[in-house]
């Protein structure tokens, strides 16, 4: 059973079925239970690849991702996904109440529960401005909200669960300042204690992170803290100056 929370990637190559060049080459890195490292590279260079080997969304073809020293290939798939949270970029929302969506991972969940997680996530506020708060319908036939609110209201999920493991995507594109300060805000609250693998395009969101990964083409380009990095990789550099 997942306690801790340690990743290690042990030699991990991907590739897509029979596809001939690996997503993933022979990738190794461990994150220590509650730390954040962070994974840092331009489009198409595996990053998703990489996490979604997590949650074992796709496996391994050769190595070992293991948590807490168990190969992920060993550990109950709905114990493992029950400790996973994730914030991705395109969050899954889906046609319900509010309320319905923020308890997802968590059905027995009472309503100042709900109410907290949602306070904590920065979400309650506009929440509660909606004619019908937390039953608001979403959906097909209900309200559309903002990648904002989508994506708080997916923190708010992830903050219910309390997981071991937070897979995320922080990427903020389309918001504005205010409501990217909340975000971060957010995120913050749901990092505290989580071992964290964060996606990132951005060296501003990689910067506090504990250990960093330089992923060009599917291989660490380079690893280390932010300090470290500047002080010895070059290719790190390069990013941080464009
Ligand atoms: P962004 O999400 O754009 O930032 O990229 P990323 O760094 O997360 O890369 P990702 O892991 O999504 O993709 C790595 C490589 O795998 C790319 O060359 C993709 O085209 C390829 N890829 C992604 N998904 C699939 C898939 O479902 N099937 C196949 N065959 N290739 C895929």
């Amino acid at each position: 059973v997942i306690r801790e929370g340690r990743i290690e990637f042990d030699r991990v190559t991907f590739r897509f079925g029979a596809a001939e060049v690996p997503v993933l080459h022979h990738i190794s890195f461990t994150a220590e239970p509650g730390k954040t490292v962070a994974i840092l590279g331009s489009t198409g260079a595996g990053k998703s690849s990489l996490v979604s080997l997590v949650p074992r969304l796709y496996d391994a073809t050769e190595g070992q991702v293991r948590i807490d020293g168990v190969d992920v290939r060993d550990i109950d798939l709905d114990h493992l996904r029950s400790r996973i949270g994730l914030v991705l970029q395109e969050s899954v929302l889906f046609t319900g109440t509010i309320r319905d969506n923020i308890r997802y991972g968590r059905p027995d969940a009472s309503d100042e529960e709900i109410e907290q997680a949602a306070r904590a996530a920065q979400a309650h506020e506009f929440i509660a401005n909606m004619p019908e708060g937390y039953d608001t319908m979403l959906g097909q036939r209900g309200v559309n909200l903002s990648g904002g609110q989508k994506q708080r209201i997916a923190i708010a999920r992830a903050l219910l669960v309390r997981p071991v493991i937070l897979i995320l995507d922080d990427s903020t594109s389309a918001v504005d300042l205010g409501t990217e300060s909340r975000i971060r805000a957010a995120l913050a609250e749901l990092m505290r204690g989580c071992t964290t693998l964060l996606i990132a395009q951005r060296i501003t969101s990689v910067m506090d992170a504990d250990h960093i990964l330089v992923l060009e083409e599917g291989k660490i380009a380079a690893a280390g803290s932010h300090a470290e990095l500047m002080r010895h990789s070059d290719i790190y550099r390069d990013i941080y100056r464009s």
